[in-house]
């Protein structure tokens, strides 16, 4: 299944998708040491350009390997009792309210050790590889001290490791307000700011700083400490934002920088103006939009005004969207918030490797990195339009064929 060599490979007569757009006509593709070394139409290209590459394959649709760029992968325990009562009429926000969601996880990620969390979250990782995915982030959250805090994103490092696979991690210590902090929200955010963030930058563990600004969650005020202490440790910044209320989350995120602004359902103009020109990516979810059955869809047409790109991500999660399947991300973002084939691919490749800072990701072209995914499909748009597990040929990561049909 995995192969390791290192000489020169080449794909000829693919229809390829570089992140962007489709090319017009097929094409063949070399890959040498980790990049994509050669690009060229099939009806020019020339065997003596790529003399001593091995056939990789030959046929299929070629796209960057998929950037997940927003998932809470690493937990333990299940919602699905939640997930029954939310049926039967009762609210995210009420079980919130009552101590269950992200509190639940949280009792059971604490009680969890590394090596149990890893063995919950692999099968979730190898899900999310087995789909294309080859770069991800994911946050930690569900420890809120900061010994589980770290725990949680030395698993998530592990998981990079144990697997072919690119793993940014984030620190979401403001995701709830933990049951031992109760009526004493400030000092909660006190001992994320103090301690949390410099012991997360002090070890490495943490690329980015994230915040759930709700109000079931953290406000404004509460969040701009946050990130002025993420600043402060030279950490990137993310938002939950807009989620289920407008609060202003994504613009003050905006003006401190942020590589996004995640769900965003009740962005308004002002906040996509606010976005737009520090380039803030907004990462799309509609797994939780749909698992949720929420009804606000986000600004779609705002974000596409204001030239905001829009990033597509699993936010793969035990209770908003316990779905570990990138290409059924891509269906429900045109299904349900309208987006075009081609702008949910994008939201998953080159989009998606903005929201985590790493542009040169996400994208096939000549010197980037060789991450790619062949699918046994005739064109791009069918990704988004039908729903299949088993469709990808050959997963690439780093030049690597790290999976192969
Ligand atoms: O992205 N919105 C907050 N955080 C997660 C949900 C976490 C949970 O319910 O466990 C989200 O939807
Ligand atoms: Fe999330």
């Amino acid at each position: 299944m995995v192969s390791s060599q290192s000489s020169p490979l080449l794909w000829r007569n693919i229809t390829l998708f570089d992140g962007l757009e489709q090319f017009p006509e097929p094409m063949a593709v070399l890959v040498e040491h980790g990049l994509v070394a050669g690009l060229w139409l099939e009806s020019e290209f020339d065997p003596s350009q790529a003399s001593g590459a091995k056939e990789a394959a030959s046929g299929g649709v070629m796209t960057p390997g998929l950037v997940d760029c927003h998932t809470h992968l690493v937990y333990a325990g299940d919602r699905a009792g939640e997930f029954e009562q939310r049926l039967e009429g009762v609210s995210y926000e009420t079980i919130a309210r009552n101590g269950g969601g992200i509190l639940s996880s949280v009792r059971a990620t604490r009680a969890a050790s590394e090596d149990e969390l890893i063995a919950a979250s692999l099968p979730r990782l190898d899900a999310l590889l087995a789909d294309g995915v080859t770069t991800l982030e994911i946050k930690s959250g569900y420890g809120l001290t900061v010994a589980d805090e770290l725990k949680m994103l030395r698993v998530a490092r592990r998981l990079g490791e144990l697997r072919p696979v690119r793993v940014l991690t984030t620190l979401l210590g403001a995701h709830a307000l933990p049951l031992e902090y109760t009526g004493r929200a400030d000092d909660y955010v006190s001992l994320v700011c103090d301690e949390m963030i410099p012991a997360a930058a002090h070890e490495r563990l943490a690329d980015a700083v994230d915040v759930f600004c709700e109000g079931i969650a953290f406000s404004p005020a509460q969040c701009e400490r946050v990130f002025q202490a993420a600043q402060r440790h030279g950490l990137a910044i993310k938002a939950h934002a807009e989620q289920l209320s407008n609060l202003g989350g994504s613009a003050l995120a905006a003006r401190y920088g942020a590589l996004s602004a995640d769900h965003i359902e009740y962005l308004d103009e002002a906040g996509v103006r606010a976005m737009a020109e520090p380039g803030t990516v907004a990462v799309l979810l509609p797994g939780a939009f749909h698992v949720l059955r929420e009804t606000q869809l986000p600004p779609i047409d705002l974000l596409r005004q204001y030239g905001v790109p829009m990033a597509v991500a699993s936010d793969a999660n035990p209770g908003t969207s316990p779905i570990c399947m990138p290409t059924l991300m891509a269906n429900l973002a045109c299904t349900l918030f309208r987006l075009t084939p081609r702008e949910a691919l994008a939201g998953m490749t080159a989009h998606g490797a903005r929201a985590l800072g790493l542009p040169h990701l996400g994208r096939i072209a000549v010197g980037a990195p060789a991450d790619l995914c062949l699918w046994d499909i005739r064109q791009p748009a069918e990704l988004a339009y039908a729903v299949q597990a088993g469709r990808l040929r050959q997963r690439v990561f780093n030049g690597v064929v790290t999976h192969a049909r």
